[in-house]
């Protein structure tokens, strides 16, 4: 009789625990839910000042800003016609590569490969308190990477950094070249990647 009792109590007690852990990691999901992107124009704002380096005028000038046009390229629409698709310019299976957000964000789906598919969607850090101090950059980093930033910075960011670049730079892709040699020499390096080209640096301070 006493067992019986306590028994319950204890499925009372497992349920209300039950119920709390649910509510809990409910809560923590939704905080992490994933930040919007907010196109390469409001960064501009400030990285495209002369003081701070005008990181903008290096990227406007590579082929990762020009990466949605060349899918309306002749050239492009070969490529996707091979691949059975009409419209490059509009299709997830081109956009996924050629754009920021992976062709599912309206604020930048025909701006290219721009600062946020390299540095993360920029919705909660893009504000200077952010992600930036000329006081105390280190702290500013971090509250910048919790705010949904991509570790892609520095030594330390450097396994992330190929990660996200090969995740484009792969040879699956429909628009890989057939030749082996040239797909060779398409590969990205490990040196390239750890170390930018100069006409893809882009530095703060000079
Ligand atoms: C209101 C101005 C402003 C805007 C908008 C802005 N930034 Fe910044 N950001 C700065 C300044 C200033 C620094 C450099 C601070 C310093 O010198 O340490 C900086 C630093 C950075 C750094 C380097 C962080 C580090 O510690 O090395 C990255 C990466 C960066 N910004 C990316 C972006 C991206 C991507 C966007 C757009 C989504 C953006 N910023 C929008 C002002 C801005
Ligand atoms: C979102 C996909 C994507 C990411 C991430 C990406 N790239 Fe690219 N990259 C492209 C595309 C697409 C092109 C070709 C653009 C064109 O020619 O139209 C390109 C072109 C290049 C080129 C040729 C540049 C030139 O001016 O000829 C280099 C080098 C390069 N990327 C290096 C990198 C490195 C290094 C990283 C990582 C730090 C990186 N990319 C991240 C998609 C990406
Ligand atoms: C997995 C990522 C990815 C996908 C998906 C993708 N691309 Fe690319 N594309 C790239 C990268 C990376 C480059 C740059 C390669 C380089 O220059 O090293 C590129 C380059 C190109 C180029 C320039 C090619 C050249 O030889 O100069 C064209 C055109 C192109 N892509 C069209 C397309 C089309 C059309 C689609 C859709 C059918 C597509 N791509 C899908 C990643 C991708
Ligand atoms: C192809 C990927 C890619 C794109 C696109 C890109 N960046 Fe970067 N960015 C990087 C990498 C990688 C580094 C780290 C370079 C290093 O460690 O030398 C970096 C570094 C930076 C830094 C810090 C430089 C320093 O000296 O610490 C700033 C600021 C920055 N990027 C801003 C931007 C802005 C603004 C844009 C768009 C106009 C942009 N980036 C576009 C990959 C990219």
């Amino acid at each position: 009789m006493r067992s019986q009792y306590s028994k319950k109590r204890f499925c009372i007690l497992l349920v209300c625990v039950l119920v709390l852990f649910g509510f809990l990691t409910d809560l923590s999901f939704s905080k992490r839910r994933a930040a919007e992107y907010v196109g390469t124009d409001v960064c501009k704002k400030c990285h495209g000042m002369d003081s701070i380096g005008n990181q903008y005028r290096v990227w406007v000038a590579s082929n990762h800003a020009n990466a949605f046009l060349r899918l309306k390229s002749s050239k492009g629409k070969e490529i996707a016609q091979k691949a059975g698709i009409d419209l490059p310019h509009a299709d997830i299976r081109c956009l996924k590569c050629h754009t920021t957000g992976r062709g599912k964000s309206e604020a930048t789906k025909n701006e290219g490969v721009g600062c946020e598919a390299c540095h993360g969607p920029g919705g909660d850090y893009f504000e200077f308190s952010n992600h930036a101090s000329f006081i105390d950059r280190e702290n500013a980093y971090k509250k910048a990477i919790s705010l949904g930033m991509y570790p892609i910075l520095g030594v330390e960011g450097i396994k992330a950094r190929e990660r996200l670049c090969k995740n484009c730079h792969r040879d699956e892709r429909p628009c890989a070249p057939a030749d082996i040699e040239e797909k060779k020499r398409r590969e990205l390096s490990l040196s390239i990647i750890a170390d930018l080209p100069s006409k893809l640096r882009h530095p703060l301070r000079r």
